[in-house]
């Protein structure tokens, strides 16, 4: 698997300090508060486990499922959220966790529907963002790191399921994706 890997972007040390300094101004942000953290799975994953334990204010988590719609960009192909959420969010302070933030299309999806269900308030944090590859407007509240638009694996991060139990975030050598 290693041998797939053409350049660490992002090492483990690197990582650690940024997810630790994260959950420091999201704690000063919540004051007095409770989060209803809600996490997009299967990438966030990996973020959100330490971002969680970086956070020092009460809070619960739940989870949402958004469907793949992979490389079309066909507007029937739109993120679809699947499944129902366990949490009741009406008059909560909801944080939505996503390891990364791309076109923007996922998290807009996500963020309009939990603003259909009247919580107290919607923000978000997202491990990476690539503004370059932007389409549906969508600020994230925290941002781990800006990045350019390359392909990166590692860190909750896969390409086809795979790489996402590397600990740092990674460029894939082009050979193996194309
Ligand atoms: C990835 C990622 C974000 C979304 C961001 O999910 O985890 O949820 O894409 O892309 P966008 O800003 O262009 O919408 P993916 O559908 O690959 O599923 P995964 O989380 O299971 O890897």
């Amino acid at each position: 698997m290693t041998d797939d890997i053409q350049e660490i972007l992002l090492d483990e040390e690197t990582i650690s300090q940024r997810v630790s300094a994260l959950g420091a101004e999201i704690d000063v942000h919540y004051e007095g508060e409770e989060i209803l953290l809600i996490t997009l799975l299967d990438g966030a994953i990996v973020f959100t486990a330490d971002l969680i334990r970086n956070l020092r204010r009460p809070l619960r988590l739940d989870c949402i499922r958004v469907s793949s719609y992979g490389d079309s960009t066909s507007p029937e192909s739109s993120p679809r959220i699947l499944g129902n959420l366990r949490a009741e969010v009406e008059g909560r302070h909801v944080l939505l966790v996503d390891d990364i933030l791309d076109t923007g299309n996922t998290l807009s999806r996500v963020q309009n529907e939990i603003l259909s269900r009247n919580p107290a308030s919607v923000h978000s944090c997202v491990l990476l963002d690539k503004p370059a590859r932007r389409e549906t407007p969508f600020k994230a509240d925290w941002i781990g790191f800006s990045i350019p638009d390359h392909f990166v694996v590692g860190y909750g991060l896969d390409y086809a399921g795979r790489y996402r139990q590397l600990p740092h975030v990674a460029l894939l050598k082009p050979e193996v994706y194309s």
